[in-house]
């Protein structure tokens, strides 16, 4: 399968741009659950903005999808203040860190994605302009090497990433606010659901929602490309309205099963149980035999295996759990059963 078209893939997919600019949230009352990060982000925002004083920097951490862009949005409107946004692969050189500070005004938040990703020379500048809001450029080289002082404008960085413990200790130290993004309930993915079909205009029934919701992997940007995709089925295949069977048929065609699983999901699984009989078995391994990044396994697919109960990460390597060879339709070994069914199954 084409990685690109994964639903959850990273990366915004076609005509993917155009419409997050319309359904993305832009205040908190449209920003659904994440209620423990946002509680907390609602009341330093108030309290920054009665001081007069920019909001200290922010570390948002959590796999894709979630609504770590999003929020940072919302907290640069709130704040009244101007968004750039940037991410670690694309500041390659220190002069590049240098001309995105020394353009940014009073206040602003800078918003990098995939700060873990940020080189060693550009960390270190950041260093500075985090600490004491000034940028140390260093001229010349050797004994002769003199270093001028540049001040910056107090901005409010914030930094996201799919795991906290992926940054260095030092730049995670500067951050002063920490906040774990969490995967949704079903309730909360519906929620969003309503709310976009009602921006796209589309419209879709309770079933179809509660259907869809379950199927999202607790990921609104999952849920978001479900119901687009199921709205492009009714519109060819039914009258635009979106019921229970075109969201069947779409979840059919897509692979998707009633889990919400797709087929790198169901390819990990029985890779564990068929070549490793299901564990512990390492996640490179597991990585290089689907012929997959480790990355794209651990932040993007693990979480809700996880979750689901699925899988298990163990300190000798990941296990495949007993309803892993259920919704897979595969025999459990007798030694995996629990102390009671395999008494039954003795008799
Ligand atoms: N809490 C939320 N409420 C409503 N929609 C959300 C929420 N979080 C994310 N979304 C939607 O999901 C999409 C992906 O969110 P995004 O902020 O890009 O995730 P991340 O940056 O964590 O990968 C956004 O386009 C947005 O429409
Ligand atoms: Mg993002």
């Amino acid at each position: 399968m084409d990685t690109e078209k994964r639903l959850v893939s990273a990366h915004l997919q076609g005509d993917e741009e155009l419409m997050e600019r319309s359904i993305r949230p832009k205040r908190f009352e449209d920003y659904v659950g994440q209620t423990n990060v946002t509680d907390n982000l609602k009341v330093y925002i108030q309290a920054c903005k009665m001081r007069g004083e920019p909001l200290d920097h922010v570390l948002f951490y959590g796999p894709p999808g979630l609504g770590k862009t999003t929020l940072a949005g919302i907290i640069a409107e709130e704040m009244g203040v101007d968004l750039r946004i940037t991410s670690g692969p694309a500041i390659g050189r220190a002069g590049d860190l240098a001309a995105i500070l020394t353009n940014l005004n009073e206040g602003d938040v800078l918003f990098i994605d995939e700060i873990h990703r940020l080189n060693r020379a550009v960390e270190e500048v950041l260093y500075s302009a985090m600490e004491d809001f000034a940028l140390d450029i260093v001229t010349g080289k050797g004994p002769g090497a003199s270093s001028i002082r540049f001040e910056l404008p107090h901005f409010t960085l914030i930094g996201a990433t799919t795991r906290a413990g992926s940054l260095s200790a030092p730049l995670r130290d500067r951050f002063g606010i920490l906040a774990k993004f969490e995967l949704y309930s079903e309730d909360e993915l519906a929620q969003i659901m309503r709310r976009t079909a009602r921006i796209l205009n589309v419209e879709i029934d309770g079933e179809s929602t509660r259907m869809l919701a379950a199927r999202s992997r607790g990921t609104p940007r999952v849920a978001n490309r479900l119901l687009k995709r199921v709205r492009d089925f009714s519109q060819v295949l039914g009258n635009g309205k979106i019921d229970p069977p075109i969201v069947e048929s779409t979840l059919k065609s897509l692979g998707i099963d009633e889990l919400g699983l797709e087929d790198l999901d169901r390819r990990i699984l029985k890779l564990i149980i068929e070549q490793f009989q299901g564990g512990p078995v390492g996640i490179d391994t597991i990585a290089a035999s689907l012929g997959e990044e480790r990355v794209t396994i651990e932040d993007a697919y693990e979480p809700y295996l996880m979750q689901a109960g699925l899988l298990h990460r163990t300190l000798k390597g990941r296990m495949a759990s007993i309803n892993a060879y259920r919704h897979l339709g595969l025999d459990v070994p007798k030694s995996m059963m629990p102390a009671e069914e395999q008494l039954t199954l003795g008799e």
